[in-house]
C-alpha cells in the first residue's frame, strides 16, 4: 500500500463512522516534543468529528476535526509518526510506516462492535469521562499524569460533573447568533470555570467568553497561568469584588458554586441587573438569616441552634428563589449533589422569562419574610438596581 492509499483508506473509514479509537505513536522527530496523538469520535452540534488529543511531555491538546478536514488532518499526523494502532468496528489494525513512508498494514477481525452513542451515552455516566485525561484537571491537581482523578479530589470531580450537567441542560437558553459570555463569581480554583470551558468550547465546539472573578490574587495568578499554558484564548480570570464588577457586554450565563454567604446574593442580583438567560448557583454558608430570625410560632425549631441554623440557610435560598421568580425568572431549587455527600446541595436554577409576576406573588413573598421578620440582602440589592418597589 502506498502512503497516500493508506491516508485514503482511513479517511474513509474515519468518515463513515467505523472509528472506536486510534493512537498514532513514535513521533519521526522527538525534538518537537509530542509523544503520541489519540484519536476518537465525537458529536459537536449534532455533526461527527474527530478528536485528535495531542498529547505532549506536560501538557494534552485537543483539536475537533471537521469530517469534510479529515483527510489533510491524517496526512499532516501520519507524516509526523511512524505508528498507529486503530479500532473500527470490525478490526483492529496495526500500521507501521518505514523511514521512507513505505506502509505495512496489518489487520485483525473481530466480532462486531458498537460505535458508542456519542450523543447520548456519556450523559448516563459522567459528561466528564472519568477514564479520560483532561489536561485542566491535570493542572488543577484533580487527575494524575496519567488521567486517573486522585481518590481526595474525587468529590470535587464528582461537583464538577454535576455542574456541567446543569449547564449542559441549559443549552437551548443560550443565543447562537453570536458568542456566550459566561461569568464564574467567587471562581477561587476555578475548577468549575475550567470544566465549562472545556465542555462548552472544546468539546461542544460553542463560541464563548468566560470570566472567572475572585477576591484572591495569587489563586487567579495562578488561573490565568494555566488558562495560557492550555491556551485557553478566550477564558481569562480577574481579580475582584463581586460587588464592584461591571460588564459592558450582554451577559449570557452566570454561575457561581459555593460562593460565601452573601457573595451569591451580590452575583444572582448583578445577574438580574444583566438580564442573564441563565443563573446557576450553588450557595453556602447562608449566615444572614440567622442573626435576623425572629419567629415565635417557630420556636419549638427555632430554639435549638442546629436546627435554626438549617432552617436559616433553607429559608435564605427559598427567599432567593421567590425574589427570582418576582423579577420574571423561572426558579427552582434542585438537589446538586446528594446529601450523603455535601450539605450544600442546593443548586439555584433560574432562567430568564418575559411573565410578569401577579401582585397575589408578591404579598405571599411578603408575608414569609415578616413572618420571619429577616431583611435579606438579594431584596435590598434587587430594589436598589430597581426591579422591585
Ligand atoms: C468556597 S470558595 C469556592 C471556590 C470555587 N467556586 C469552587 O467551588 O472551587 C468561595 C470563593 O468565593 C470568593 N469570594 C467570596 N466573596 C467574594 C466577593 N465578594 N467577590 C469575589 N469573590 C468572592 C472567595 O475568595 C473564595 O475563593
Amino acid at each position: 500500500m502506498e502512503f497516500e492509499q493508506l491516508i485514503d483508506e482511513l479517511a474513509k473509514r474515519l468518515s463513515s463512522g467505523q472509528l472506536i479509537r486510534a493512537t498514532a505513536s513514535q513521533p519521526r522527530l522527538k525534538s518537537e516534543g509530542m509523544a503520541k496523538v489519540k484519536l476518537k469520535p465525537v458529536e459537536i452540534k449534532k455533526e461527527l468529528h474527530i478528536q485528535f488529543e495531542y498529547h505532549y511531555e506536560r501538557i494534552l491538546k485537543h483539536e475537533n476535526v471537521k469530517i469534510c478536514d479529515i483527510r489533510s488532518a491524517l496526512q499532516q499526523l501520519m507524516e509526523q509518526f511512524k505508528q498507529m494502532q486503530a479500532e473500527f468496528v470490525d478490526e483492529n489494525v496495526h500500521i507501521q510506516l518505514s523511514k521512507k513512508f513505505k506502509v505495512s498494514w496489518k489487520s485483525e477481525k473481530t466480532a462486531e462492535r458498537k460505535v458508542a452513542d456519542l450523543s447520548h451515552n456519556r450523559k448516563k455516566n459522567y459528561l466528564l469521562d472519568e477514564s479520560s485525561p483532561y489536561p485542566f484537571l491535570i493542572r488543577l491537581g484533580v487527575q494524575t499524569a496519567e488521567g486517573k482523578v486522585k481518590k481526595q479530589k474525587y468529590d470535587k470531580f464528582r461537583q464538577i460533573n454535576r455542574f456541567i450537567e446543569f449547564i449542559d441542560d441549559a443549552l437551548d437558553h443560550l443565543p447562537k447568533d453570536r458568542p456566550v459570555r459566561i461569568l464564574d463569581f467567587g471562581s477561587g480554583k476555578s475548577y468549575l470555570t475550567f470544566a465549562l470551558y472545556h465542555y462548552l468550547h472544546i468539546e461542544k465546539g460553542l463560541d464563548i467568553r468566560v470570566t472567572g472573578l475572585d477576591l484572591k490574587k495569587e489563586v487567579i495568578e495562578e488561573c490565568n497561568r494555566i488558562a495560557q499554558d492550555l491556551e485557553y484564548n478566550q477564558l481569562e480570570f480577574l481579580v475582584g469584588d463581586i460587588n464592584d464588577y461591571n460588564e459592558e457586554s450582554a451577559v449570557d450565563m452566570v454561575v457561581t458554586l459555593h460562593a460565601c454567604d452573601v457573595a451569591t446574593d451580590m452575583a444572582l442580583a448583578r445577574a438580574v441587573k444583566w438580564g442573564a438567560e441563565v443563573i446557576l448557583s450553588v450557595p453556602c454558608c447562608q449566615h444572614e438569616l440567622f442573626s435576623q430570625v425572629v419567629a415565635p410560632e417557630l420556636d419549638v425549631m427555632l430554639q435549638h441552634g442546629l436546627i435554626k441554623e438549617r432552617f436559616s440557610a433553607l429559608a435564605t435560598d427559598s427567599i432567593r428563589a421567590e425574589l427570582l421568580t418576582l423579577v420574571g425568572y423561572d426558579a427552582q431549587l434542585l438537589e446538586f449533589i446528594d446529601l450523603a455527600h455535601t450539605p450544600k446541595n442546593i443548586l439555584i436554577r433560574a432562567y430568564r422569562t418575559n411573565k410578569t409576576p401577579a401582585g397575589a406573588d408578591f404579598r405571599r413573598y411578603e408575608a414569609f419574610r415578616d413572618m420571619l421578620h429577616a431583611r435579606p440582602f438579594l431584596e435590598r440589592e434587587l430594589k436598589e438596581y430597581g426591579f422591585l418597589s
